[in-house]
């Protein structure tokens, strides 16, 4: 984890910026829109931003009087710029700096100019691996440096993908829900920064690093349409879960903490099959790494290590520092690397099936 605004190091030249922006992983999680348009969520969200020199999105922007269009590129291949969320975050990063050019005349200085964005993750892309938060967190930012936009701009990076926002801070962030209808003041906001709980670690565990069956905007619209869990949760669950997580983040509590990150995950994972027809994000690894971490605390009659999944099989795990060669040890006796997906291995604890042994 790191800290801050400072998480993303702009590399500026006249009308080219690069910046790079990390993956955060939720431990409150998002799932379910009010507003599909302004992406506003329906419950309140909190996260990890992970240390930018592991799981990071890498974008450059350059804006010239020659570029013909606005153009993209994603991990060397041309996107079509047409995407509706892209051409948000550009219009809203454009409609900021024609408003900010009469406070500072550099930010109206490539009003008249097109763009080109090259954006790289150093990760699997839509694996379940929050890539768009990472991907549209660092869009943003490269957008506003090189038009010269101070200030929070989480509101834009929602756009682009709701979860992004979080990636805009580094430490623990959360994102709330907002009151009004123009989605102004449902923003990404830092709860402590990440020198707050320097021992708390991350371990990725890649499960499957393929693209997700079902992604997290259709999953999200189809839970919202037909589950009732989801709306129980997001009403009756969720606001005392987000405060309660705050406080053990504060208190640095990591029994409270890994007990509602846990919990919060199943439940996600519960609208899930609530939703109709089901979706189903975990595998049967996923499965037996919650298992394994369930007897894992039972062992040693407290929790040691805390799971959670998103929109897909690949488990993060939290933890403290002083467990993680234990933890480490457990994941590859169980699940040992396989010899033949060096890839996977390499970056991280490789997972696959067919190398599980009994637990
Ligand atoms: C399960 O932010 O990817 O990771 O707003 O539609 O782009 P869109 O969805 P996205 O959803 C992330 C869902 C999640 C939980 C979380 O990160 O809070």
């Amino acid at each position: 984890m790191e800290n801050g605004r400072a998480n993303m190091k702009p590399v500026t030249g006249i009308s080219q910026v690069t910046c790079t922006a990390p993956v955060n992983i939720a431990v409150i999680k998002y799932w379910g829109k009010r507003d599909e348009q302004l992406v506003l969520p329906i419950n309140p969200s909190l996260s990890v931003t992970l240390s930018q020199d592991q799981l990071c999105a890498r974008t450059t922007v350059a804006a010239s009087a020659d570029f013909k269009r606005d153009r993209v590129w994603l991990n060397g291949q041309e996107q079509s710029v047409d995407a509706p969320r892209l051409q948000k975050c550009l219009g809203e990063i454009r409609r900021l700096a024609r408003k900010r050019k009469h406070k500072d005349e550099r930010a109206g200085d490539l009003l008249g100019s097109c763009v080109h964005v090259c954006s790289e993750n150093n990760f699997p892309t839509a694996a379940g691996l929050a890539s768009s938060a990472a991907g549209y967190a660092c869009l943003v930012q490269s957008l506003a440096k090189l038009f010269h936009i101070d200030g929070d701009v989480s509101h834009i990076a929602r756009q682009g993908s709701g979860s992004a926002c979080r990636s805009m801070y580094g430490g623990f962030v959360e994102w709330t829900m907002g009151r009004l209808e123009d989605g102004a003041d449902s923003v990404a906001k830092q709860v402590a920064p990440a020198e707050h709980w320097p021992e708390l670690r991350v371990l990725v565990a890649v499960v499957n690093a393929g693209k997700k069956a079902v992604g997290s905007t259709e999953g999200m619209q189809t839970t919202v349409k037909t589950s009732a869990l989801v709306k129980y949760r997001a009403e009756h669950v969720v606001p005392s879960r987000q405060e309660d997580m705050r406080q053990a983040i504060l208190e640095r509590d990591f029994q409270t903490f890994g007990e509602i990150t846990m919990k919060d995950s199943n439940q996600f994972h519960a609208t899930c099959l609530d939703t109709y027809p089901p979706i189903f994000y975990l595998n049967e690894t996923s499965k037996h790494i919650i298992h394994l971490v369930h007897r894992y605390n039972r062992h040693h009659g407290k929790i040691k290590a805390a799971y959670t999944f998103d929109a897909g099989p690949n488990a993060v795990l939290y933890l403290l520092q002083d467990d993680v060669p234990e933890v480490l040890a457990l994941l590859r006796h169980f699940f040992p690397p396989s010899s033949t997906n060096n890839s996977e291995r390499e970056f991280v604890q490789g997972l696959p099936d067919a190398n599980r042994k009994d637990l």
